[in-house]
């Protein structure tokens, strides 16, 4: 028998679910154009589209929203925020945002100096990447290789090609790299964590060619974490000195706070010390976003916020996190799903281009599959593949991720194990008619973002 770790919490107020039958599913997502984003929620039974914003909050956190204080500027809820982004990362400087991607548009332009210079990431989140070309610049990819070979266990998949990023540094040269973001834990890579000993050397490269260090750090307590279960001498560490440690290695921190910030919405910029960056960024967030002590946030938002970033640091709740998507994992694998293994952090990654190897790359196998299992069984998960990755923006062809992934994504404190059994049946059954599956054509393509709103019709 295999452990798993028990929820620390108990139930105290529930959302009632329904589900619909089968065939207002098959009518629904015909509707939706064959894509689950545009899926109304109110159709999904169990909702594994994303792990941002999802989450439920603790008792805590609800009370803290009563101590919002809604000035504009100044506001105590600013303040009690402020502090506890300062005690957990160390860093001088502090603005939030409406969410992750409010951030990346306040702080990367400031750092994308020139139109044409290159970021480079492990591998860049789709909004980050939209936000680096918006800004005029180029997002470089820079996987370990690990992290293709999906049966081989490795405890950090997450890692950067430190070979790699040297070569694309010498290539491009360092005057034409404007950051290298380090994306913990690796989400489209299937939620994988980063070493700290892969993070020091990104940044002693980093620091021997002058570049920024830009950390996205939406899941870094779920990295934290796995770094004391895997990282050799960090066992009796706290993931809050894990945490700490993280951030003395980068220079500034984005985050979508709707994840391990355990809020609905939020976003945050910290910055350790450079004083005229975080001039621009305030100078920026005025009008993107709002004044520097709010960013669009709600004062109770960053009280929900402030006690939230310090409960997604408990390590019994880590523990129950990190185990409750290895359970589903290894449900799957038991029942001959493909996945990514060993598990990530907030999901697990379904391998369909070996589910449906018949669907070519730009017929998106993962959607198809994501299609089949809302029609199964209610089940809404998302597209990481090459339907996500988009087009070259030079180019315009399509471009062939490495792997058509599937993601269920599972939310925080918010299903219990009954739910993920039910979900793997249903992909079980999916699986078993893969094989017949068709691919699909665009019925309307966005310039930018297609994923979210594409649709589509089956082949004949
Ligand atoms: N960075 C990473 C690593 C993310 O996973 C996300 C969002 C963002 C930035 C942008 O943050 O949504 O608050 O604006 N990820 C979500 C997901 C949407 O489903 O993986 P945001």
């Amino acid at each position: 028998m295999k452990y798993y770790s028990l929820p620390p919490f108990r139930i105290k107020m529930v959302e009632p679910i329904k589900q619909i039958t089968k065939e207002e599913r098959i009518e629904r997502l015909k509707e939706a154009g064959f894509n689950p984003f545009r899926l109304k929620s109110e159709d999904v039974f169990i909702d594994l589209l994303t792990d941002s914003g999802t989450g439920a909050m603790s008792h805590y956190q609800w009370s803290a929203l009563m101590m919002g204080d809604e000035a504009y500027a100044g506001s105590r809820s600013f303040y009690r925020l402020e502090k506890a982004v300062k005690d957990i990362t160390g860093y001088k400087y502090v603005i939030p945002a409406h969410q992750g991607r409010g951030a990346e548009q306040v702080a990367l332009p400031n750092l994308i100096k020139r139109k044409g210079m290159y970021v480079i990431s492990n591998i860049h989140f789709d909004t980050t990447r939209a936000h680096v070309e918006l800004a005029g610049g180029r997002a470089l990819d820079c996987a370990c290789e690990e992290c293709f070979d999906l049966s081989l266990d490795y405890p950090f998949k997450g890692n950067f090609n430190i070979i790699k990023l040297k070569e694309l540094i010498e290539e491009k040269g360092k005057d034409n790299i404007a950051a290298i973001i380090m994306t913990i834990t690796n989400n489209s890579a299937g939620g994988q964590p980063v070493s700290l000993e892969n993070m020091r050397e990104v940044n002693k490269i980093a620091r021997m060619n002058s570049i920024p260090i830009v950390i996205d750090g939406a899941r870094y307590a779920e990295n934290s974490y796995f770094i004391k279960l895997r990282e050799k001498g960090y066992n009796e560490k706290s993931v809050r000195d894990i945490a700490k440690e993280t951030f003395d290695l980068a220079d500034v921190f984005l985050m979508s706070s709707k994840k391990d910030g355990l809020v609905n919405i939020g976003g945050l910029i910290a910055i350790k010390d450079n004083e005229e960056l975080f001039r621009q960024c305030q100078v920026r967030v005025i009008p993107m976003e709002g004044f520097p002590t709010y960013g669009g946030l709600s004062g109770r938002d960053m009280d929900a916020l402030a006690v939230g970033l310090n409960e997604a640091l408990e390590e019994d709740y880590l523990q129950y996190r990190l185990d409750e998507i290895r359970y589903l994992g290894d449900k799957l694998q038991e029942g001959g799903v493909p996945i990514q293994y060993p598990t990530g952090g907030h999901a697990v990654f379904v391998d369909c281009g070996a589910i449906c190897p018949q669907i070519p790359f730009d017929q998106f196998p993962a959607q198809v599959v994501c299609n089949e299992l809302y029609i199964e069984g209610g089940i809404r998960a998302v597209e990481i593949g090459s339907l996500l990755l988009g087009r070259d923006p030079d180019t315009h062809e399509n471009l062939k991720a490495d792997k058509e992934f599937m993601r269920l994504t599972i939310p925080r404190r918010t299903y219990t194990l009954e739910h993920l059994n039910y979900v793997a049946r249903c992909l079980i059954e999916v699986c078993k008619r893969g094989k017949e599956l068709k691919g699909l054509d665009f019925v309307y393509e966005s310039p930018i973002l297609r994923h979210f709103t594409a649709e589509f019709k089956p082949k004949e």
